[in-house]
């Protein structure tokens, strides 16, 4: 009934969600191992219930123990049993408190100048081409000098803790079809870690105006957080940072060029750009599954669930339930009321959401703006991943 691993469900996964919200909305999955949640109201209330733990990584660790990447495995859950969102309380409460106060949405504000610098530059490069990829070209290199900007890590340092997060990412995304994903991802992590280590050295020594300075005062004022927890939090922010914007403005974009009606709308009135990106979150949003686990029995539309077992909380599903949406399979960038959960729901509700929204709001209309925009191919490949929805390319044309 639901089998992630095909490519046209990659390419498509909606038909299938449908009829599973239909037919079995609490589906017991053998290829995921775990219950595959797809109606919006179960899968808000699976994200705002705090006895469904976040902690995937220890029951993860306790499960590989004894085979031959056990090393592996328990040098990735070291670190990412340190970041928050893998975290439940009081360990999520202390982590989440150190990223707090630089999101909020007045201090992401100030960032703007800097984000629409960043696109002018990243457009004037290809301006003359008459052609580009918008994801090696555009997505994926703003969201990387944005989060890299407010970490402080040089330019110049940029391109290679892109390259050490993508092979983290091949874990943290499920990956299913990569073979050898424990092993890049934990030497993706090490490097990061000794990375931001010496970073984080640098400004105790030197502070500056950034989040890694920022984190190293939190623990001035708090003794009691722990290197490892700085450290941690740092690559959280750069992983998070940018893996999903990259694949809101290429999805998005992606939606809206498939939309040529839509596309002119925005173009005609670019005020509409704030409820577009709404739109292109919850049409086909960069969040596939978020996953949790059930501490106790519990029952999800009378189905039961057992203890320790794994729920896939299928977000771009429930953005597309008719039980919560008008019409959700048409893309509108005025829709009102859109109520969506591309950001999650409850205490890990993310952080970064006020970012990537003033990233995606410079953005989108700035692209929509270049003349004569249009798909260059409707062949694209997407990421082999549950957990992030994307393109690795989306070739395009304009004049
Ligand atoms: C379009 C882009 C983004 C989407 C769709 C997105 C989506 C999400 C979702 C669904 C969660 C909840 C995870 C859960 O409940 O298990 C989350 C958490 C988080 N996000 Fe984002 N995110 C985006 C961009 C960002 C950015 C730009 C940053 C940081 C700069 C960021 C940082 C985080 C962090 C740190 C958490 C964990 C919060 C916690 O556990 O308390 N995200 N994000």
């Amino acid at each position: 009934m639901y089998d992630p691993r095909l490519p046209a469900v990659i390419a498509d996964p909606y038909p299938t969600f449908r009829r599973l919200q239909d037919a079995d909305p609490v589906h017991t999955s053998a290829i995921l191992g775990g219950r595959v949640v797809t109606r919006f109201a179960d899968v808000r209330a699976c994200l705002t219930d705090e006895r469904l733990s976040s902690d995937r990584i220890t029951p993860f660790v306790r499960h590989r123990a004894g085979r031959h990447d056990a090393p592996l495995i328990e040098t990735l859950g070291r670190t990412l049993g340190l970041w928050a969102v893998f975290t439940d309380p009081p360990k999520h409460t202390r982590l989440r408190a150190l990223m707090n106060r630089t999101f909020t949405t007045r201090a992401v504000e100030r960032l703007r100048p800097r984000i629409e610098a960043i696109v002018d530059e990243l457009l004037a490069r290809v301006r003359d081409q008459g052609q580009m990829d918008l994801i090696r070209d555009f997505a994926y290199p703003l969201p990387i000098a944005v989060i890299g900007d407010m970490l402080g890590v040089p330019a110049a340092d940029r391109p290679t803790l892109k390259e050490w997060s993508d092979e983290l990412a091949t874990f943290v995304g499920s990956a299913v079809a990569t073979p050898d994903k424990y092993e890049r991802a934990a030497k993706g992590l090490v490097q990061m870690q000794d990375y931001f280590r010496g970073l984080l050295d640098a400004r105790r020594r030197a502070p500056k105006d950034d989040l890694t300075s920022a984190l190293a005062s939190a623990q001035a004022q708090d003794p009691t957080y722990a290197d490892d927890e700085l450290v941690a939090t740092a690559i959280l922010l750069l992983f998070a940072g940018h893996e999903t914007t990259t694949n809101l403005i290429g999805n998005g974009m992606l939606a809206l060029l498939r939309h040529p009606d839509q596309l002119a709308r925005l173009r005609a009135n670019p005020a509409l750009a704030g409820s577009a990106v709404e739109e292109m979150l919850r049409y086909d949003g960069p969040s596939g599954a978020m996953v949790r686990v059930a501490a106790a029995e519990d029952a999800i539309d009378g189905a039961t669930i057992a203890p320790g077992e794994r729920l896939f909380l299928m977000i771009n599903a429930a953005n597309r339930d008719p039980r919560q949406f008008e019409e959700p399979d048409r893309f509108d960038v005025t829709r009102d009321p859109n109520r969506h959960i591309a950001f999650g729901a409850g205490i890990h509700f993310c952080v970064g959401a006020p970012l990537a929204r003033l990233e995606a709001q410079i953005a989108v209309p700035a692209l929509a703006r270049l003349p004569g925009l249009a798909l260059a191919s409707d062949r694209l490949p997407w990421l082999d991943s549950l957990v992030f929805r994307g393109v690795t390319a989306l070739p395009v044309d304009f004049s």
